[in-house]
């Protein structure tokens, strides 16, 4: 049967609007499909219709809005809607506890999806997932409709690649990866995506193969970025500018493209590097197979927040000070740069560790919700860059968002504390950057630098 089929317009379900389903959502919506997305959280989804974005992602609250303005999109808790569309595309959360996926929001999202599955819709499961999911906890769960996979209804996995602080424009460009669960699924899903977004479409073999590419990719992002901490932490020891040691290596021809080693920073957070290297890990293990790159990427990554403190103990430390009785002012909070997300953020160890060592921690994130930042870190985070600076003995920009390029550090020199040290875990700033803070009185120490 072909699912899919050419006619009329292209309406689609998205099941788990969080911060990967509700870019998709919006996307698709600009490119005229006819969207629903679904999700089981009551507040997400009120908060959806009454035009508030809970994702602090650049240009995602306007384009939502525009979905929902034009009528393209909408927003509901109501499973009953997805018998009425063409393409149902999963994208729930797949946390992992220690290595083992928790898998029971797809299961559940599965389990209601079966209940109003139809012949002719195409699902596809966007989600990151262990290799054969789709195939050994997908599709007999669909299969409880009574319909069969991949003769009734079509089934691809298609994994979602983008990175929060970009997932508009990876969305619109990326090249989308195809692992349809037979001929006729894989050449639908392709269909969608070429007649929706257009971009180019990357064929594989299986619904497994398309699994194991999208746990390659964070594996190998993980690992790169394991290998730029330590070669940080050696540039720290060698007093050479790790930033100007990567540029120069990243000229060097290699294989299909340039050596291309990422950056190094105060941690690794976030849902996905911190969890899919050890979905990568268990497939492994349960088919006998020992990686070793993966533990050992962790463990560096981990380090990271600690290090961090101590640069900054060690900076205090040149001025005869000790972290208790100091000022911190933190800059971002977030996992990384433009973004608001919280989840697994290095930040919360190293704001941690410098309290136990008895400082005073002001932190400011503009995009991070107050609220969240309240309950993670059990501090109240301050409303102005100026609060968080008044008197601080120290800045440690953990996530560096594009608008706190706006904070003048010169004209504040006087708000801060006479000897003050500006801790770059993220900001990356040029050495004429640098050097002008220097020559205004600032201390400079970065990852490596
Ligand atoms: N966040 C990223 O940058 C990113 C990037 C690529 C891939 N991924 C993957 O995409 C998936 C989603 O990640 P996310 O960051 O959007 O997670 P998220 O937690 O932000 O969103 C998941 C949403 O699914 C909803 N949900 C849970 N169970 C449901 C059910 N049964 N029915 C309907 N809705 C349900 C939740 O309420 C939540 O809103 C994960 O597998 C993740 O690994 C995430």
């Amino acid at each position: 049967m072909e699912f899919l089929s050419d006619q009329g317009n292209t309406s689609a379900a998205v099941i788990g609007m969080g911060y990967v389903g509700s870019p998709i959502a919006a996307v698709l919506a600009e490119q005229g499909v006819n969207v629903v997305g679904i999700d089981v959280d009551p507040e997400l989804v009120a908060g959806l219709a009454r035009r508030r974005c809970a994702f602090s992602e650049p240009g995602l609250a306007e384009l939502l809005c525009d979905g929902l303005d034009s009528g393209r999109l909408s927003v509901s808790t109501d499973y009953d809607l997805v018998a009425g569309v063409d393409v149902v595309i999963i994208s729930v959360g797949t946390p992992v506890r220690g290595t083992e996926l928790v898998d029971d929001y797809l299961r559940s999202a599965c389990a209601e999806l079966a209940k109003r599955l139809r012949r002719g819709q195409l699902v596809i499961l966007k989600s990151t997932v262990p290799p054969g999911t789709t195939r050994d906890v997908v599709v007999p769960l669909l299969e409880e409709s009574g319909l069969v996979a991949g003769k009734d209804f079509g089934l691809a996995f298609c994994p979602e690649r983008l990175s929060e602080g970009h997932a508009l424009r990876e969305l619109r460009t990326f090249p989308i990866i195809v692992g349809g669960l037979c001929r006729e699924s894989a050449a639908a899903a392709a269909r969608f995506w070429r007649r929706t977004i257009g971009v180019e479409i990357i064929s594989c073999e299986s619904p497994e193969s398309a699994e194991t590419v999208k746990l390659a990719s964070n594996w190998w992002i993980d690992h790169n970025i394991a290998m730029a901490n330590e070669l940080a932490k050696l540039c720290g020891a060698l007093d050479v500018d790790v930033l100007e040691v990567i540029s120069a290596a990243n000229t060097m021809p290699k294989g299909s493209g340039n050596v291309n080693i990422l950056l190094p920073s105060v941690g690794v957070g976030g849902s996905c590097l911190t969890k899919d290297p050890w979905m990568v890990w268990r497939a492994a293990r349960d088919r006998d197979v020992q990686l070793n790159t993966i533990g050992a990427a962790r463990e560096v990554n981990d380090s990271m927040p600690g290090y961090t403190v101590d640069l900054i103990v060690e900076e205090l430390a040149k001025s005869g000070r000790r972290p208790d009785g100091a000022k911190i002012a933190v800059l971002g909070v977030a996992f990384k740069n433009n973004t608001g997300d919280l989840r697994a953020t290095p930040a919360l160890p190293v704001v941690t560790m410098l309290r136990e060592a008895g400082a005073e921690v002001a932190v400011f994130d503009p995009l991070a919700d107050p609220g969240e930042v309240k309950k993670l870190f059990d501090l109240v985070p301050v409303q102005t860059a100026r609060e968080a600076l008044a008197g601080a003995d120290c800045i440690a920009v953990l996530a560096w968002h594009d608008e706190f390029t706006e904070i003048d550090f010169v004209a504040l020199r006087d708000l801060v504390a006479p000897a003050c040290v500006i801790v770059d875990g993220r900001a990356y700033y040029p050495r004429s950057t640098i050097e002008h803070l220097r020559r205004h009185g600032y201390a400079y120490r970065g990852i490596g630098r």
